[in-house]
């Protein structure tokens, strides 16, 4: 008996259920290719220091939910709970000028120790883009814009996007100064949570979810008014841009994201349709992260995707895949070898081929073929293997035969015209 299972909050993610995690990563792909930004791959495991820097010791993701170790040599390590620290540290490392200015995409699994439920997991994925170097307005826009496209473009619809601006370190720090002393006389009303919350990260409270403390914040001072000119000035033409674009959004001032190193723009994108982690896309500028992790001043935007929640938001149109184009019947050991030889021949040209490696009876493997619906099957017994010859039959959508072709083994030119008047008529070769 076995009795292992996977660790709590990871989930396994089998053949058939990848299907659609595979159709959606291609999508997703193609749609960064085509807005000319480029992958970067950076380690699952990096320094603990790193995040604790990057993301800031006193928000939850760090305080609460990083899985941390030490590893052999005694160094303190991390699994990433998010990428964009990791870019950071790699453009720095590998000295990558930001002049020209960089855009960036990467995918792939990221660890936070939260409380499991649908949707929420402690491994799960993200895709993250960063631009790199870019101050603009329009590069503002050019990210909102493109987390929206990607979304849209997988078919889903009823989306919120919310925004906020988190203004620069000046407008933040005369903030929280008027909000901390609010905090201080009004501190015994909060709830527990965004009481433990005012050393450690105060701006969070704004974030709170509980009812009470909701409303007495309603009587708090406002981030908005600590803005100054310039940061107003720059939300009011995202704003102005957004609604040119026609891409739909709400404000949200209580938006403040729970990583440390945002400034002027935030915003998420949720849906109804997820429940209670209803954040299915997350993101916001950083102008300060590099040069605090020691680079060069370098205002950079970004955001990241939420894999997992995409996923259940994708309908089940995404779930459909290629079938098979050739199923290869063969039995007898000369017969087995050239099977063998003609499914390396196929697998030249755009084909799902499936060689039966099972040396099980014709019947067998005919109705192995059947059951995959294949669009044709290739047979090679003792009597095709002593002639040098397969016979390759085609079928109809409803499985009856549709024509039947023999082939001299050698004869590649044959074979390949076959299959081009009638399994790739419209493909490339
Ligand atoms: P984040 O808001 O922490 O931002 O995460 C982004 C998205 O990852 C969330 O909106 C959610 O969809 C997904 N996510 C987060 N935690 C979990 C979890 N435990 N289970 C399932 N999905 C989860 C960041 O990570 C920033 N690095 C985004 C960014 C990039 N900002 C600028 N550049």
């Amino acid at each position: 008996m076995n009795n292992f299972k996977n660790l709590r909050g990871t989930v396994d993610l089998l053949p058939d259920h990848l299907i659609k995690w595979q159709n959606v990563e291609k999508i997703i792909i193609e749609q960064l290719f085509r807005s000319s930004i480029k992958e970067i791959r950076t380690p699952i495991l990096e320094m603990t220091e790193l995040f604790m820097r990057g993301i800031g010791e006193g928000t939850d993701v760090v305080s609460k939910e990083m899985y941390t170790f030490l590893d052999r040599g005694e160094r303190s390590c991390t699994l990433r709970p998010e990428g964009t620290a990791s870019v950071a540290r790699a453009l720095i490392q590998h000295g990558i000028s930001t002049k020209p200015s960089q855009k960036l995409w990467y995918m792939g699994p990221m660890f936070r120790y939260e409380r499991p439920q649908a949707g929420r997991q402690r491994q799960f994925h993200q895709l993250g883009v960063e631009f790199i170097g870019y101050e603009s307005v329009s590069s503002d826009i050019e990210i909102i814009t493109l987390a929206w496209d990607i979304l849209e473009k997988l078919g889903i619809k009823e989306l919120n996007l919310e925004i906020n601006t988190l203004g620069d370190h000046i407008d933040r720090s005369n903030f929280q100064k008027a909000f901390l002393k609010w905090l201080e006389v009004n501190k015994n009303s909060l709830d527990f949570d965004s009481q433990r919350r005012i050393d450690k990260n105060p701006l969070r409270i704004l974030d709170t979810k509980d009812v009470k403390t909701k409303q007495i914040l309603k009587g708090a001072p406002r981030l908005f008014d600590f803005l100054s000119e310039k940061s107003l000035e720059r939300y009011l033409i995202i704003k102005e841009k957004l609604k040119l674009l026609k891409i739909p959004f709400i404000e949200n001032s209580n938006l403040v994201r729970g990583l440390d190193y945002y400034t002027h723009t935030a915003f998420e994108i949720t849906s109804g349709a997820l429940g209670s982690q209803a954040t299915v896309c997350g993101g916001g500028r950083y102008d300060s992260l590099i040069s605090q992790m020691g680079g060069a001043e370098t205002p950079a935007i970004g955001f990241a995707i939420g894999l997992e929640r995409l996923i259940l938001l994708c309908g089940n149109e995404l779930e459909e895949t290629r079938e098979t184009d050739v199923y290869i019947v063969n039995k007898g050991t000369h017969a087995e070898i050239l099977a063998m030889e003609l499914s390396r021949k196929l697998r030249n040209y755009d084909l799902i081929i499936e060689l039966d490696l099972s040396g099980a009876s014709f019947s067998k493997q005919f109705k192995k073929a059947n059951k995959l619906k294949s669009k044709s099957i290739i047979v090679i017994g003792d009597d095709e293997a002593e002639k040098n010859v397969f016979v390759i039959r085609l079928f109809n959508n409803d499985n009856s035969e549709n024509k039947e072709e023999t082939i001299l083994i050698e004869d590649n030119l044959k074979l390949e015209k076959w299959v081009k008047s009638n399994l790739i008529l419209d493909r490339n070769l």
